[in-house]
């Protein structure tokens, strides 16, 4: 099978990376860092739709009912955005809906997603923006959630000149430029395109929800350094459920 998503390492609970630069993810490690995440979501009374629990065969056997599951790229997402560093730099993302680009650009009908993710205490998501895509992170439960927020500048590139102004629950806030901005849980912040962000779990890992319009991963994510969105796994063991990463080469 070729090898298209990029994670290289992983780490997860509290195991130390066994891995070194270059290596690729087993997907014995990316089923337990499912298992493990799944657990963690579940520890808040937050449960996932049916289609979450589908393995493989099962999705192939139902290919005909679930476009809008592969066409909207629904389900779950591990990625260390190709750096082989999970446990630094990582996130777990599972999309739970996600509109049409199409109603976006019309302005009527599903305009609006919504995925559940996990940052882990000291995990860092990279800094990048969006083109299209506005959204609330909101911390869902656990530690404390640290966003760092910067404007564009003329040249879309991270302002280090301007103060932030963000949303928190419909509070304005002013910030200096690369500012941390923490959440605890039950707060949230309203990220509009061109707002620069990267952030973490402190004190603990969090369970974090992003409310936002149309989500599209293959295109709307700018990331401050050269670096990939998805991942590369080595196939040693039968994928507990597939990544929606996984659905080109499984439904192509
Ligand atoms: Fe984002």
């Amino acid at each position: 099978m070729p090898c298209f998503l990029a994670i290289r390492c992983s780490r997860w609970l509290d195991a130390s990376s066994a891995h070194g630069e270059g290596e690729e993810v087993k997907r014995s490690e990316i089923n337990d860092i499912i298992r493990a995440g799944d657990a963690f979501i579940r520890s808040f009374g937050f449960l996932l739709p049916p289609f979450a629990y589908w393995s493989p065969q099962q999705m192939l056997d139902r290919r005909a009912e679930i476009g809008g599951i592969l066409g909207a790229r629904l389900g779950w997402d591990i990625t260390d955005y190709g750096q082989g560093r999970y446990g630094e730099l990582g996130l777990f993302l599972f999309t739970l809906r996600n509109g049409s680009e199409e109603d976006l650009r019309r302005g009527s009908g599903m305009c609006y997603a919504e995925k559940i993710m996990i940052t882990r205490r000291d995990q860092v998501s990279p800094l990048h923006r969006h083109v299209v895509k506005a959204e609330d992170i909101i911390n869902r439960g656990g530690g404390v959630l640290a966003l760092k927020l910067m404007n564009s500048d003329a040249d879309g590139k991270p302002d280090q000149e301007t103060g932030v102004e963000v949303a928190t629950d419909g509070v304005l806030r002013r910030l200096d430029p690369g500012a941390i901005l923490r959440l605890h849980p039950g707060e949230s912040v309203t990220l509009l395109p061109g707002n620069w962000h990267s952030f973490w779990g402190e004190e603990g890992d969090v369970l974090v929800g992003e409310v936002s319009t149309v989500n599209n991963d293959l295109t709307d994510n700018v990331f401050a350094e050269p670096i990939g969105r998805f991942a590369e796994i080595e196939e040693d063991a039968e994928p507990l459920h597939l990544l929606v990463s996984d659905y080109p080469r499984w439904f192509e």
